[in-house]
């Protein structure tokens, strides 16, 4: 058992990771993340660090931890570039793990996202970072910050990257529940593309098992769920009918879509969305898959939270006939 500090341990993800920390029989300290504000291009600069005032005072909430868990951060894939993202999810982390390193805390492990590598042909536990919007984009400027605390040697950090995580109480997994419901359900070819989505408890899990691991390398990805674009839907709207959508139509629509999404991000973060519903995306086995580690959730526990997603949606019932194709919103996950 050790005494680990859990930042953003009231959030979506935090408290999962709270619950399977407890389980494991760890002491848990929670404490609340900073609000930071923080230029872009400032965070950039190779001169920018936390100020050592902020430093030391964090660092003072440290004492006697042996680990500490970061949930905290801008959790939001249609956000634009602001201070507040960019501190939330770039100079807060940064702050934290040199608070880390002047406490004397041995590790550090992030919650980082998926969304860095953006539309990489393989998911993997690589710094290749290829982000598609804002939020994605703050997210690697955390990683890259994270990297030169780690590089000093002075404590150890695990980036842990969850792709799209879904729960109940989660509004984005009642909005796709809702959407498999009323919507026609569209991908390419028969739906067997992998898509890279999580479910909260095995987030949760996975932390807890970076923690039991004496060491971890630098970047954790979750590991694959197994499900495709087919299975997801079948999950969500068992019954429904997919229909197949031409990849090289997909492929040129967000292509066209691309120049406006760069510069829209809530445009930006619904193309993407679409895109893993339509072309979906595959991952490389990391080092969890190696050491034989196995999510505690499986298959059931997605019908499950199905149902329960679907229930939540009962205040607006379907319309009378779905829209027709290509009336319909983007698809709300991953
Ligand atoms: N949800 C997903 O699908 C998903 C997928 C991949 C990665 N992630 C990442 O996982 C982390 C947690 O996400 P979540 O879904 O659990 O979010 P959440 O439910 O919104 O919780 C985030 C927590 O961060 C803290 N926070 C809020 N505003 C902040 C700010 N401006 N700066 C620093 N901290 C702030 C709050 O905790 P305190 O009040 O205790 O400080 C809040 O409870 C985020 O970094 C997100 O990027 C999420």
């Amino acid at each position: 058992m050790s005494r680990v500090a859990v930042f953003g341990a009231g959030g979506f993800i935090g408290t999962a990771c709270t619950m399977a920390l407890r389980r494991d029989g760890h002491e848990i300290v929670t404490r609340r993340a900073r609000r930071l504000r923080v230029d872009t291009e400032a965070l950039a600069r190779p001169t920018w660090s936390p100020a050592r005032d902020q430093v030391a005072r964090l660092a003072g909430e440290l004492d006697g931890i042996e680990a500490v868990v970061n949930a905290a951060g801008v959790a939001v894939s249609g956000a634009t570039g602001t201070p507040t993202l960019v501190g939330g999810n770039a100079a807060w982390p940064r702050l934290l793990a040199d608070a880390c390193a002047q406490a004397r805390v041995p590790r550090l492990v992030h919650i980082s996202t998926a969304a860095v590598q953006g539309r990489a042909h393989l998911l993997d536990e690589s710094l290749r970072y290829a982000p598609l919007t804002p939020y994605a984009r703050s997210k690697t400027l955390g990683e890259q910050l994270l990297r030169d605390a780690a590089d000093r040697g002075r404590v150890a950090v695990t980036i842990y990257r969850p792709p799209s995580v879904h729960g109940p109480q989660r509004r984005m997994t009642t909005a796709f529940a809702a959407f498999c419901r009323r919507y026609p359900l569209v991908t390419c070819g028969d739906g067997a593309q992998p898509v890279p989505v999580a479910l909260v408890g095995n987030v949760g899990a996975v932390v807890a098992a970076i923690l039991a691991a004496g060491q971890a390398p630098f970047v954790v990805a979750h590991p694959y769920e197994g499900h495709t674009v087919r299975t997801l839907y079948e999950t969500f709207a068992p019954g429904r009918p997919l229909h197949a959508a031409p990849a090289a139509l997909v492929r040129s629509l967000l292509e066209a879509a691309a120049p406006t999404a760069q510069w829209l991000a809530p445009l930006g973060a619904v193309c993407r969305r679409a895109e893993l519903l339509l072309l979906g995306q595959a991952q490389r086995p990391g080092w969890l898959t190696a050491r034989g580690f196995e999510l505690p959730l499986g298959r059931p526990a997605w019908t499950e939270l199905a149902a329960v997603a679907s229930r939540a949606d009962t205040t607006s019932p379907a319309p009378a006939s779905p829209a027709p194709p290509g009336t319909a919103p983007a698809q709300p996950v991953p």
